[in-house]
């Protein structure tokens, strides 16, 4: 009978021993899943930006009795360094690592589109759109200051253009003048930095839908390639606004930029192709074959390339 327990009872022991064994490796194991498993969300969430939705405090830690770090506007674009944990975000904002309730932040249209990153920016025809985005630091190698009248006197970035284009601008304005069209250059090139202050700006103005109609996030605008501009009329009125479409010049535009190789970039009526509202002022210099196209078929350069007709969001 103590013989039959004692062999009973190694038994026991050696059914527990296996038992702790394969508890132990599934633990083991299970956690590896779980690491692993992690390891693709964390890397997701590095690549998530996000838009504030409120002026938003980044504060220190994940909760409101962290000190706060910073303010941000509305609109302004965060983005996540970690998965969120009782509704607090850990965000990188200008370099700054904190935290923002998840509340206020919604998923940029940046993060959640499918946008490519142009692969020749330097292109004279590149397609630069909400889908198309130029790489990170492009700025490209031959900006000129262009020798035409701006409505303002200093000599900033904003009078610059691409060799090519400032040459061809340059034209246009001696083209226009010979036929008494008087006009005066607004802003063509825009460094990153300056879109992004600009685009920001206008966020807080308008907020971040209205803002997407009619300006580009930095870096799909077409006036970071320095090969765009702004013009308006001799009198410096109606300047970036809708009263230019009913003037003179507006007409002389539309009927006369593509033999010196721009296009008017976004049209009336494509607002559903370009991403962008009526802009008649915005000039865009593509070359004189594919402009003389363009203009004369009534088309933009999205479809040009039959490209993938872009939402306004
Ligand atoms: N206004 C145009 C879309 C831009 O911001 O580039
Ligand atoms: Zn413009």
């Amino acid at each position: 009978m103590v013989e039959f327990s004692k062999e009973m009872l190694n038994k026991k022991i050696l059914l527990m021993s296996c038992t702790f064994t394969i508890l132990f490796i599934s633990l083991i194991v299970i956690n590896n899943v779980n690491i692993k498993g992690l390891g693709p969300n964390i890397a997701h969430a590095d690549t998530v930006s996000y838009t504030t939705t409120a002026n938003l405090n980044i504060r220190t830690g994940p909760s409101t009795t962290n000190k706060i770090i910073t303010t941000v506007t509305k609109g302004s674009q965060l983005t996540a360094t970690e998965k969120a944990t009782d509704g607090w975000l850990k965000i990188s904002y200008k370099g700054q690592t904190g935290y923002v309730s998840s509340k206020y932040i919604k998923v940029s249209s940046a993060a959640t589109d499918d946008i490519q990153v142009i692969a020749q920016p330097e292109s004279i025809p590149v397609l630069v759109n909400k889908k198309n985005k130029l790489p990170d630091h492009y700025v490209p190698d031959d900006l000129v200051y262009t020798t035409i009248p701006f409505t303002f006197k200093e000599k900033t970035e904003k009078k610059k253009m691409r060799t090519e284009a400032a040459s061809a601008i340059a034209d246009l304005f001696k083209g226009a003048k010979k036929q008494g069209v008087s006009l005066l250059g607004v802003s063509a090139y825009r460094s990153h930095a300056t879109q992004t202050s600009l685009f920001n700006y206008y966020v807080k103005r308008d907020g971040y839908d209205k803002t997407i109609t009619y300006s580009a996030f930095p870096g799909t605008s077409e006036h970071e390639t320095g090969l765009t501009i702004d013009v308006t009329g001799g009198d410096g009125k109606c300047a970036a606004e809708d009263c230019f479409g009913d003037t003179t010049e507006a007409a002389w535009l539309q009927e006369n930029v593509a033999d010196y190789g721009f296009i008017i970039r976004y049209p009336k009526g494509k607002e559903d192709i370009t991403g962008y509202k009526y802009e008649p002022w915005h000039l865009r210099f593509v070359g004189k074959e594919i402009a003389q196209t363009i203009m004369s078929e009534g088309i933009t350069l999205e479809e040009y390339y039959d490209a993938k007709r872009v939402a306004t969001k």
